[in-house]
């Protein structure tokens, strides 16, 4: 990876986001939930999510395409079984709460910085657009995105390569001049391999991936991508 101070994105035109953990907070779903005990909250959260990306996985490889509200609510079943938490109404309180996660704080004032900057913004996502037009309306961050992209448009989830070519197709923009910021190390990469500037959001702390591709730059929280940024597309 690159000296963040040596070299900026120079060249990029459009910041586009991935959605669940890099926008939007995944473990404010379960936190919400009070009467769950806080050891099972977190292990409820890392679970579902493993399990809802392992599906996501195995699916693509499978070619047995399930729109992402039916793999987390699958996901979710298993998670809760395998922990002892399937009491009644409990799965269908967790994806209501799903569909309202809160940003993570500094995203509000990031996106309105890249535009005022004039850059354009978009998020590709896992996410159904039903999904993640909610997310966004539930955050108050309507107007903040010139696009929602989401991979139903191609019948198959990240990390194939039809999906960064769907932002490609959408944004009108070669790869190179496309900044991609995702929480997701493995996202990171691909996106990295297929050619975009990427910028890793490493608020998890995760390990480099053994993986094709090489993120550009990595950061802990996105309060730190303006400043990658030339300072007008
Ligand atoms: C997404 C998941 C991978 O938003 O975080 O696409």
């Amino acid at each position: 990876m690159s000296d963040n101070k040596l070299m900026r994105l120079d060249g990029a035109g459009a910041c586009l986001f991935d959605a669940y953990g890099t926008l939007f907070d995944f473990a404010s779903a379960a936190a919400r939930v009070p009467d769950l005990p806080p050891e099972k909250r977190e292990a409820l959260t890392a679970l579902w999510r493993d399990k809802q990306l392992k599906y996501t996985w195995l699916r693509s490889l499978q070619g047995r395409y399930a729109d992402f509200a039916q793999v987390t609510a699958d996901a979710l079943d298993f998670a809760l079984e395998s922990l002892g938490l399937d009491t009644p109404g409990l799965a269908a309180r967790l994806m209501a709460l799903y569909s309202e996660l809160e940003p993570s704080p500094e995203v509000p004032a990031v996106l309105a910085e890249l535009r005022r900057r004039g850059f354009r913004t978009a998020i590709l996502s896992n996410g159904t657009p039903a999904m993640l037009e909610t997310l966004v309306a539930r955050a108050g961050l309507e107007g903040a995105f010139d696009a929602i992209l989401s991979v139903d448009a191609v019948g198959v989830f990240k990390t194939h390569p039809k999906v960064y070519q769907h932002a490609l197709d959408a944004l009108d923009l070669p790869a190179r001049s496309i900044a991609f910021q995702s929480s997701n190390g493995w996202d990171a990469y691909a996106a990295s391999d297929f050619g975009m500037r990427v910028v890793w959001c490493n608020r998890y702390r995760q390990r480099r991936e053994r993986l094709p591709g090489a993120p550009d730059f990595e950061i802990s929280t996105l309060a730190e991508l303006p400043g990658l940024l030339p300072l007008a597309p």
